[in-house]
């Protein structure tokens, strides 16, 4: 289950997700989510049981803004409508200015078990840019607090790229990220949403453009400065020490289903995909009169096979030629094996035992590969 939590603090400069910061309307928002959750408690399969939740992710927004009434809230409704396994991992995404010594105390007597903290960058000069929240030392500050409150199972965040990175400040900030407590960390290349500040920005001429190179050269040196910290590469963007790869976000990649609670959340049932309404007070108006403000897209045969591609190949478990076999048929492998072999040619993928998997230099044109790789009918 996800849950997204639209409401935060200040808006960053790159974030074009749904969030709102004003937060009059938090108390309603928790209300009509506690009620979706119980709308909605039949969406994934459970043979008329309760359905076994294996992971909970609080999104956002940022979730650390809610209080411990919202949180038992909505884990009452949980309980109430689903099972949560017992050793379900549930994670909830805080940002550094929030994780006081007592707002730690408060999480840690919750069932979450897992935290990913918004760090971005540990130079102040970065959190400026980006309109954080948070200053360098509470990034550092609120990672150890984290730790010494007893979570041990920590992620943080952090964007390269950024416009005049250096590629020593980028290493900088890993090096400071690998001396943390933390075994698990996603690293996003910045891009430029439409109708974002740094959109702006950049189209006024106030800062330079993304640097396509200098972004390659800092993913370059996050595979190697995570090899020699013994953190697998196990998808395109995240980095995790054996053990603590993200359930909940491997989950996606493995094509399972999910329930989105929330503004702009999402749903897949393996038939349909589905997404909220991305509007807090019409989001909130429609729950309360028992509807589900959501589109939906019935996924044809072609849909599922290009996300299969491109989710797939992103991973460490990459793409079996077996699976494309069973699930879509000797079509879709013919297609497959003719587009492939490009790409095994140029060493962008490799393949041991009919999985194909990208290479690091592939690892760069990842996107690429799979818009060649997709079938379109
Ligand atoms: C939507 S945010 C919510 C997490 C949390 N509230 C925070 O602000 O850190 C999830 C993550 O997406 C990443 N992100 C959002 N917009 C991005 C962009 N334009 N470029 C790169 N990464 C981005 C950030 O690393 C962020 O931590």
């Amino acid at each position: 289950m996800y849950l997204h939590i639209p409401f935060c603090r200040k808006a960053c400069s790159y974030c074009d997700f749904h969030f709102s910061v004003n937060h009059e309307k938090m108390d309603a928002m928790i209300e009509a989510m506690c009620k979706e959750i119980e709308l909605r408690k039949n969406y994934l399969e459970n043979n008329g049981e309760k359905t076994v939740l294996q992971t909970i992710y609080f999104g956002g927004g940022t979730p650390s803004l809610l209080n411990s009434h919202h949180l038992d809230k909505l884990f009452n409704s949980i309980t109430k409508y689903f099972t949560v396994a017992p050793n379900a991992e549930i994670t909830l995404e805080a940002n550094p200015d929030d994780l006081t010594d007592k707002k730690l105390l408060e999480l840690k007597q919750s069932p979450i078990n897992r935290l990913s903290i918004g760090v971005q960058s540990f130079f102040d000069d970065d959190l400026i840019l980006m309109n954080r929240a948070h200053n360098a030392s509470m990034a550092t500050n609120s990672v150890k607090a984290a730790a010494n409150a007893g979570f041990n199972n920590l992620t943080i965040d952090l964007i390269y790229g950024i416009p005049g990175m250096s590629d020593d400040k980028w290493k900088r900030n890993l090096d400071i990220a690998f001396s943390l407590p933390v075994e698990h960390l996603s690293c996003y290349s910045l891009t430029v949403e439409k109708k974002t500040a740094l959109d702006k920005w950049i189209r006024e001429g106030k800062i330079a453009k993304i640097d396509d190179e200098s972004a390659i050269n800092h993913f370059k040196i996050l595979m190697s400065e995570a090899a020699a910290n013994k953190f697998d590469h196990y998808e395109i963007s995240n980095f995790g020490r054996k053990g603590f790869y993200s359930n909940h976000n491997s989950s996606y990649w493995k094509n399972k289903s999910y329930l989105g609670i929330g503004p702009s959340a999402h749903s897949y049932n393996g038939i349909s995909r589905q997404w909220n309404i991305s509007g807090n007070t019409a989001y909130i108006m429609a729950i309360n009169k028992n509807e589900i403000p959501a589109e939906i897209e019935i996924l044809t045969i072609e849909n599922k096979f290009n996300e299969y591609i491109m989710t797939g190949i992103r991973t460490k478990w990459g793409l079996s030629r077996k699976y494309i076999l069973n699930e879509f048929g000797a079509k879709f492998e013919a297609v497959f094996i003719e587009q492939i072999n490009e790409f095994i040619d140029s060493s962008a993928i490799q393949c041991i035992d009919e999985i194909y998997t990208l290479t690091d230099s592939g690892k760069l044109i990842a996107d690429r590969i799979a818009s060649k790789l997709f079938v379109v009918l």
